[in-house]
């Protein structure tokens, strides 16, 4: 145990957060001060086992030493020019990020839903300069059960009444259909179509990944039709599925890659939209912009990602390690897991509700020094930092099994 950070117990930090912080998060009773590694500690000085990871935004775990260093090298030099210069970090975060992406063009935000929200503008953008759908015609197809984030135009393609529900009017220009269902999916797209937006592996549902040749068939359907493919793998992307996009299981290329999450290491919020030249540069000058999008500290920490992806290590370590948590996971079915599904160090758990709800599950967890999150109910997703070793994950699996004991 290292000294305490505050004299503050958690309890109390807990209690006085409640009169004066916004009450849209119902976090589980733990208050994080320090971390490293796989690793958090509270106030107290009790540790845990992230299987959370940030949902996702911390893939190579915290404070990783080579991205710390980067950070700490910038933030002694330049933080912040805004776009209406230049800064000497920018141009090969973007080349090294195409490059990695397989893509041309970068376009440099902060948030996830900043980059969903200026992929939807590029898109609509390109259909009306590019395509030729007719003035504020351009649709968007989306999936039900999908989350792109919290902006007032996301949610009005959300499924998801509780993120809906008071926050209307809603923005026009989209169609939602089912995920998984190419005929669905031909049945909706149409000459005003600008893209199709979809998360390769769809992860606040709880992990589900659609059936092998979907992916496929969704870029395949695009291109005969003329839209774009847009690909959200700001929850998928960057390591997590075992490779470094989880497109990739399928050879398939998309036109937009929205990325975000694991970019900015945990460190800073770095987002992304990746795409081909021809679409990308649609925008000119004054169309778009984001005071605090490309950075140079942001930039300097987005390279220091690519850099760590450039390695491989980390999509082969969640790949591997992701063989043991599938057959840990297939060890506990029928004794309180009645199915999961999984890719690479990423699962969604359905936990038998006689166990249990996802949150008592969390909570008995954090008790065992383990921390998930649940989602919809009865499931609990696990993703931790990629960093984890397989002892971690295989003492997470013995927590999980005796809490649902
Ligand atoms: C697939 C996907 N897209 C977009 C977002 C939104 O990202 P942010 O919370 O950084 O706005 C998320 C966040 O969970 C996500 O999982």
């Amino acid at each position: 145990m290292t000294a305490p950070v505050t004299t503050r117990s958690s309890a109390d930090l807990i209690r006085a957060e409640e009169p004066v912080l916004a009450h849209n998060y119902h976090p589980l009773p733990v208050v994080v001060a320090r971390a490293e590694g796989t690793w958090v500690e509270d106030v107290e000085g009790r540790r845990y086992l992230d299987m959370l990871a940030g949902y996702s935004a911390l893939n190579f775990g915290h404070r990783n030493p080579a991205l710390i260093e980067a950070a700490h090298r910038q933030l002694d030099r330049l933080t912040l020019t805004s776009r209406a210069f230049h800064n000497d970090k920018l141009a090969e975060f973007a080349e090294r990020l195409a490059r990695l992406t397989g893509l041309d063009m970068v376009l440099p935000m902060n948030t996830g839903a900043e980059a969903v929200e200026s992929g939807i503008k590029v898109a609509r953008k390109w259909a009306y300069e590019v395509k030729g759908v007719p003035a504020d015609q351009a649709t968007i197809v989306v999936a039900a059960e999908n989350f792109h984030g919290r902006t007032t135009t996301i949610v009005s393609f959300s499924t998801d009444e509780t993120a809906r529900q008071g926050f209307g009017p809603f923005t026009p220009g989209f169609r939602i259909v089912p995920y998984n269902d190419l005929a669905a999916l031909e049945a909706a797209v149409d000459e005003t179509t600008a893209a199709v937006l979809l998360e390769p592996i769809q992860g606040e549902a709880g992990v589900l990944i659609p059936d092998d040749g979907y992916l496929t068939g969704v870029r395949e359907l695009t291109r005969r039709k003329g839209c774009l493919f847009i690909a959200d793998e700001i929850q998928s992307g960057l390591g997590r599925t075992g490779r470094t996009l989880a497109v990739e299981h399928e050879a398939v290329v998309p036109d937009v890659l929205l990325l975000g999450k694991a970019l900015g290491g945990g460190i800073v919020p770095v987002s992304a939209v990746v795409a081909r030249r021809d679409v990308l540069g649609v925008l000119r000058p004054g169309e778009h912009g984001s005071t605090f999008g490309g950075n140079p500290l942001a930039a300097a920490v987005g390279t220091a990602v690519v850099e760590l992806l450039e390695t491989g290590e980390f999509q082969r370590r969640a790949a591997e390690l992701g063989v043991v948590l599938r057959g840990g996971l297939a060890a506990l079915l029928g004794k309180g897991v009645v199915g999961f599904r999984a890719r690479g160090l990423w699962a969604g758990v359905d936990i038998d509700p006689t166990a249990g709800t996802g949150r008592e599950i969390g909570e008995r967890l954090l008790r065992e020094g383990v921390l998930v999150k649940d989602t919809h109910g009865s499931t609990i997703r696990l993703a931790p930092p990629l960093t984890i070793t397989p002892d971690e994950l295989t003492g997470a699996l013995g927590a999980l099994e005796k809490v649902l004991a």
